[in-house]
């Protein structure tokens, strides 16, 4: 068996023209490579590489495509102002991907081994990290079921592989507000499923909903929970907070949402700062009670691909309401301002969040 750490490297022939940094988008353009390995029961992972971006060959009876066993990840790379190339929080990453494994029936990946297959493969595409104001380098690791048998059960193969993108704001609106719809007919996940595992079907189940939205006019839906359709869960893509009356608010992890590593670090920032934030269940009732008598003052979404994204309107039943007049609070922006500081190395990394690769 090849050892955790070594890595084949296979450099591509043909490197790809690089995208002009205004025009990125969000996982539009791909690197020159892709890191590679192969997992079977027998051999437990093996196979280590880093090969030119490829398209992959896979059986048409692979259970990834018949019973979506498959999990993924989102961190990115920075370029600091100095050179440099920082990770944010990646072993956080890697830590809720075995999570997202346990829940999906699936093998835990060796964190080390993961943890040298991200920094190899940013080594070697480290031209490819944009250099531009809030332009970044995204990061997407994910695993899926490769055994070609069609029986309901957990696959015995899986191919674990990296690829990366380099990437501009997730959103169309860049850093001005997002209009979010909520949803009160559709449903993501329920507690006991696997709302809170990174995998695909949860977005999957998403999609409809959101074209409905979009054709509506709004970028995101806001999900609430599976069984009553009142309380507060999540966006699409980020995590949500509010800002009532000077206290922060975002909904309790109960096991159907997603957990949030720029959610976690938001509040680790909240806390340091003395600002008020409290995880609880959070009605979508008491939102909108909160921005009839005016105590609301801000709504942000968090997430690696939507870094800080303020909300500047929800849609609930057929009710708008505008939140902090539709404009970026003062809060979002401190975060984001703070936020982007420590990944780009401007600010203090406190809290030691930041891994250099070198
Ligand atoms: C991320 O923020 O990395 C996500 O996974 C959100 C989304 C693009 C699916």
């Amino acid at each position: 068996m090849q050892a955790a750490t070594s890595i084949a490297i296979e450099r591509t022939q043909s490197p790809k023209a690089k995208p002009p940094q205004d025009q990125l988008g969000f996982g539009v353009y791909f690197t020159d490579h892709m890191f590679v390995m192969d997992y079977t029961t027998e051999e437990g992972w093996h196979g280590s590489r880093i090969v030119p971006y490829q398209s992959i060959a896979l059986d048409p009876a692979a259970k990834v495509f018949h019973y979506g066993q498959t999990v993924f990840e989102g961190l990115k790379a920075y370029r600091t102002e100095d050179g440099r190339i920082l990770l944010f929080r990646p072993e956080a990453n890697f830590a809720r991907m075995n999570r997202s494994n346990e829940r999906m029936n699936m093998p835990p990946i060796p964190i080390d081994m993961a943890m040298a297959a991200i920094k190899a493969l940013t080594l070697a595409d480290q031209d490819w990290i944009p250099t531009d104001a809030g332009n970044s380098l995204y990061i997407r690791p994910f695993m899926i079921a490769t055994q070609a048998t069609l029986g309901v059960q957990p696959s015995e193969r899986y191919q674990f592989i990296i690829i990366m993108s380099p990437v501009g704001a997730y959103y169309p609106e860049g850093i001005n507000p997002v209009k979010i719809f909520v949803e009160s007919h559709y449903v993501r996940a329920m507690i006991g499923g696997v709302g809170e595992a990174k995998t695909a079907g949860n977005y999957a189940a998403g999609l409809r909903a959101q074209t409905a939205a979009k054709e509506q006019g709004y970028t995101q839906v806001l999900w609430l929970d599976g069984a009553a359709h009142k309380y507060i869960e999540e966006v699409g893509s980020m995590n949500v907070f509010f800002k009532i009356g000077g206290t922060v608010y975002t909904p309790a992890l109960n096991g159907s949402i997603l957990d949030g590593i720029t959610r976690n670090s938001v509040i680790q920032m909240l806390k340091h700062w003395n600002i008020p934030v409290v995880e609880r269940v959070l009605s979508i009732e008491e939102i909108y009670e909160a921005g009839r008598d005016g105590t609301l003052e801000e709504a942000f979404g968090t997430g690696t691909a939507a870094v800080i994204s303020p909300v500047g309107e929800l849609c609930w039943l057929g009710e708008k309401l505008v939140i902090c007049g539709g404009e970026t609070g003062e809060l979002s922006k401190r975060l984001y301002g703070s936020l982007t500081g420590i990944q780009y190395g401007r600010e203090t990394d406190r809290l030691q969040w930041m891994v250099e690769v070198k």
